[in-house]
């Protein structure tokens, strides 16, 4: 499968292209290297020297740029971890998370609706829950953030759950 992988560069994301390049899928990599590097694309060659890996440096607000990596790449599905992740500086920050990780999963939306490309996977967080009410902190947990950054990730969910039953009603 051919899958774009958005914040490729950071720590989870670089781990994922390993594990994608590994298992034979097609992958790209877009990343604005505002919290990665090359590097770590440069290294994920070095695990995975058959893979041919594909990286693009672009900004997931700039619609135009993702239109013309979808036209390139052509991607089935997308992982989505591009995104700024700091409790703490989202509460001082909140125009940029918010714009980042808002704009940014409503940017990436629209240029997968363009391409026609319907698979998506979010990395989200437990910050959604906000504060615990009974252990383990399961997915049953009420929806509840505490912070900016868990406020931008439960509207992203909201964003992608009304996404997704859009497309599937228009089927
Ligand atoms: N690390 C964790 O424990 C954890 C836990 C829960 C959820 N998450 C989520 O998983 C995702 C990845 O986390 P991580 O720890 O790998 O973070 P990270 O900061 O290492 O990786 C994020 C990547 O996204 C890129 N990026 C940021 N803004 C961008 C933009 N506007 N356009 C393009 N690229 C951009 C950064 O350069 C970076 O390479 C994040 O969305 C984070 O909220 C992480």
């Amino acid at each position: 499968m051919r899958v774009l992988v958005t914040g490729g560069a950071g720590y989870i994301g670089s781990h994922t292209l390993v594990e994608l390049l590994r298992q034979g899928h097609e992958v790209a990599c877009v990343d604005n290297y505002s919290n990665g590097a090359p590097e770590a694309l440069r290294r994920v060659g070095e695990l995975v020297p058959e893979g041919g890996l594909e990286a693009h440096e672009a900004d997931i607000r700039d619609t135009e740029a993702l239109d013309r990596i979808f036209d390139i790449f052509r991607p089935q599905a997308v992982i989505h971890f591009a995104g700024l992740k700091a409790v703490g500086e989202s509460v001082e920050k909140p125009v940029e998370y918010y714009d980042v990780n808002v704009t940014g999963t409503l940017s990436l939306l629209r240029a997968m609706d363009r391409a026609g490309c319907g698979r998506i996977i979010f990395s989200s967080s437990a910050t959604v829950y906000g504060e615990p009410v009974f252990l383990p902190y399961t997915e049953e947990h009420p929806l509840a953030p505490t912070s900016v950054y868990g406020h931008t990730k439960r509207m992203a969910e909201q964003i992608l759950t009304d996404w997704a039953v859009a497309r599937t009603e228009a089927r």
